[in-house]
């Protein structure tokens, strides 16, 4: 009995930890994602003057930190690098509050 009960809160802990953005809304996240022009310089699988977002997904997913590094990068506005070698300061995203930024990340994290 013990065990069962052990294994039960290990599954409930790894299904909550999988849904930290259940509440987030992927398709929202898109849609603000291109109303902020971020496909000019992302492109979706390819890249352009940025990584593509499914590279960006792919570096970040899984990480423990991934939404607070991403919320920190889209907020501050840091230099980055563009391809073709010139810096500037990194777009800051244009949301209303802090659920659409997070409909954004989990978009991200989702390719
Ligand atoms: C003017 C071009 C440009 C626009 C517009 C732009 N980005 Fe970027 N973005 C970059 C560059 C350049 C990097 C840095 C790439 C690198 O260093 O490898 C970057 C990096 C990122 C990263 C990765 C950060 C990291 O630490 O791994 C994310 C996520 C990101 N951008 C999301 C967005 C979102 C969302 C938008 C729209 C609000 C956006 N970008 C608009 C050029 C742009």
């Amino acid at each position: 009995m013990k065990l069962i009960t052990k294994i039960a809160s290990l599954s409930i802990a790894a299904a909550l930890s999988a849904s930290a953005y259940a509440g987030a809304d992927v398709d929202a996240g898109k849609a603000t994602l291109k109303q902020n022009n971020c496909l000019k310089c992302h492109g979706m699988e390819k890249d352009k003057d940025a990584p593509s977002f499914k590279k960006l997904s792919a570096k970040w997913k899984g990480k423990s930190d991934a939404s607070a590094k991403l919320k920190t990068h889209l907020t501050t506005g840091p230099k980055v690098k563009l391809e073709d070698g010139s810096e500037e300061e990194h777009k800051k995203i244009k949301v209303k509050d802090d659920a659409e930024l997070a409909n954004v990340i989990a978009f991200i994290l989702e390719q």
